[in-house]
């Protein structure tokens, strides 16, 4: 038996928990709702006596439920309902209230009384109009008790002829205070839905983190100039974000525990609350930046981030110095544009050769013809060169050099990062699969095909892109100013 205190840090944590107290309102007035009509099938007429807090919302939801059943139902009210699901309970209530003054007049001609007076709410001594409401009822007809008597424990609490008790009996409940106690299961959480709330709220609390991760890199980045010294501490905190994930992709894990019986047995309660509604998933979506399959953008609600990691990354590479020389810098435009344009012709002549190789037919040479121009198109901004596109080639084509190791560890890391994410959305889609199968999802999308689908997205297109253009170290231009990178080499 546990002391009343006790189960009012129940209730808290079930709400912590995602259970939602109204639903458990709802239960545990049909609950004694049905055992007030088994146990007295003759009485029609009855008087539900309310509190300001739970204990009263659970007594309108019987008054409702009781009327709705064809029973003559009045209620009388000790003062207006405290919390919000009292008072959703109360309008939901289309009968009359009455004041306390008018209980007695009302039990003279009622078969049965419902106590919803205060329940295991009460703290202290009984006070008007409480103590008064209990004497009226205790001379009254039958008292049918929710939860428990008000005022169990005191000299002047209600003695009813039957208790519906929640959850457990409770300290101090006896046939003696309670009459015949009836202990009703209100639905507090099976284990495997307690399980289901609590990995929920561990990918959360990692999300916080993830969030707070990724805001920090990239405000170090989000800079006119960002000091090489800076570039380690921005990697620092994406490497958190890459582990956070890693460790998240093998928390499906422990989910997967939950077989398909297990989770339609409370799938219902659900509605259609899904993973759509995860704040904390948007927000990181958003501060990454958007989504592109093939070129277009993946439609979402939720909030813009004026500087994603996307937009702050891009412009921090189109600073990177190519062949030595900066973007402001007299003549960079020409440098950059040379530099694209012996790279475009070695890859093209690669291209070209390695089209022989294969034999040399005109769909061969067609296909590496059109990767070539697939590359043209890549650099080109009007009629000048991307700068962020150029820096990133420049990076990741010269990545021995000093200067660059920490600029090529920042673009590798980004890129982990995005795979990281992918993997934990397809390992997710892999579990959700295993218990769902291929059954539309509680949010309404089409289930495993659209979190498959969202597994193709990819925000940092232009780190993916770059990979296939990448060419072996001896095609390269050769590099003009080494000098410049901290590479003793020929110049
Ligand atoms: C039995 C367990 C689970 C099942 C069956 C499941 C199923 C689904 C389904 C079918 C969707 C697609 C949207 C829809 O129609 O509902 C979805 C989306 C989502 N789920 Fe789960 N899920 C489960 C557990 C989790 C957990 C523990 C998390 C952790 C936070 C989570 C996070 C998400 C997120 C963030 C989305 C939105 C994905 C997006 O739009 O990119 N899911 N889930």
């Amino acid at each position: 038996m546990l002391p009343l205190a006790e189960f009012r840090v129940l209730d808290h944590n079930a709400v912590a928990l995602g259970t939602d107290l109204g639903e458990l309102m709802e239960t545990a007035g049909k609950a004694v709702a049905d055992a007030l009509r088994e146990r007295f099938p003759h009485a029609q007429h009855i008087i539900v006596a309310c509190g300001s807090g739970n204990n009263g919302g659970d007594g309108f939801v019987t008054a409702r439920l009781l009327a709705d059943a064809g029973l003559e139902v009045a209620v009388v009210l000790a003062g207006e309902p405290r919390s919000a699901i009292s008072r959703r309970a109360r309008d939901r209530w289309k009968g009359e209230v009455h004041p306390p003054q008018a209980l007695a007049k009302l039990l003279s001609g009622a078969d049965v009384a419902v106590d919803a007076l205060l329940g295991s709410g009460l703290r202290g001594e009984l006070r008007e109009p409480y103590r008064e409401m209990v004497t009226v009822l205790n001379d009254g007809p039958t008292v049918v008790a929710m939860d428990v008597p008000s005022g169990l424990g005191l000299p002047e609490a209600v003695v009813p002829k039957l208790t519906v008790t929640f959850h457990a009996m409770k300290e101090g409940m006896d046939t003696a205070s309670c009459g015949e106690i009836i202990v009703a299961d209100i639905g507090s959480p099976s284990s495997d839905e307690l399980h289901f709330i609590i990995v929920h709220q561990n990918f959360e609390l990692w999300f916080k983190l993830v969030i707070s991760e990724l805001r920090a890199a990239r405000d170090i980045l989000d800079r006119d100039y960002v000091a090489e010294t800076r570039i380690p501490r921005a990697v620092h905190h994406l490497r958190r974000v890459i582990e956070t994930f890693r460790l998240m992709a093998q928390q499906w894990k422990v989910m997967e525990t939950l077989t398909p019986q297990d989770f339609l047995n409370f799938r219902d309660k659900l509605g259609t609350a899904s993973g759509f509604e995860s704040l904390q998933m948007r927000e990181m979506e958003a501060l990454l930046g958007p989504q592109l399959l093939d070129g277009k953008p993946r439609e979402m609600d939720g909030p813009a981030e004026p500087r994603p990691l996307v937009a702050v990354v891009g412009d921090w590479l189109a600073r990177t110095p190519i062949m030595g020389s900066a973007p402001g810098d007299a003549g960079d435009d020409a440098v950059v544009a040379r530099f694209i344009e012996d790279y475009l012709a070695a890859h093209a002549m690669l291209g070209a050769e390695t089209a022989e190789r294969y034999g040399g037919s005109p769909k061969v040479r067609a296909r590496f013809a059109a990767e070539a121009e697939g590359a043209r198109e890549f650099f080109a901004d009007g009629d000048r060169v991307d700068r962020a596109r150029a820096g990133l080639l420049f990076i990741e084509s010269y990545r021995e050099l000093p200067l660059l190791a920490w600029p090529r560890r920042l673009v590798d890391t980004v890129v982990e990062l995005e795979q990281q994410m992918v993997l934990w959305r397809s390992a997710h889609a892999r579990m959700v699969e295993r218990i769902i199968g291929r059954r539309i999802g509680t949010g309404g999308s089409s289930g495993v095909d659209y979190l498959d689908m969202t597994t193709r997205y990819r925000i940092f297109v232009d780190l993916w892109a770059v990979r296939t253009l990448l060419m072996k170290k001896e095609a390269l231009p050769n590099l003009r100013q080494p000098n410049f990178y901290g590479f003793a080499g020929e110049s």
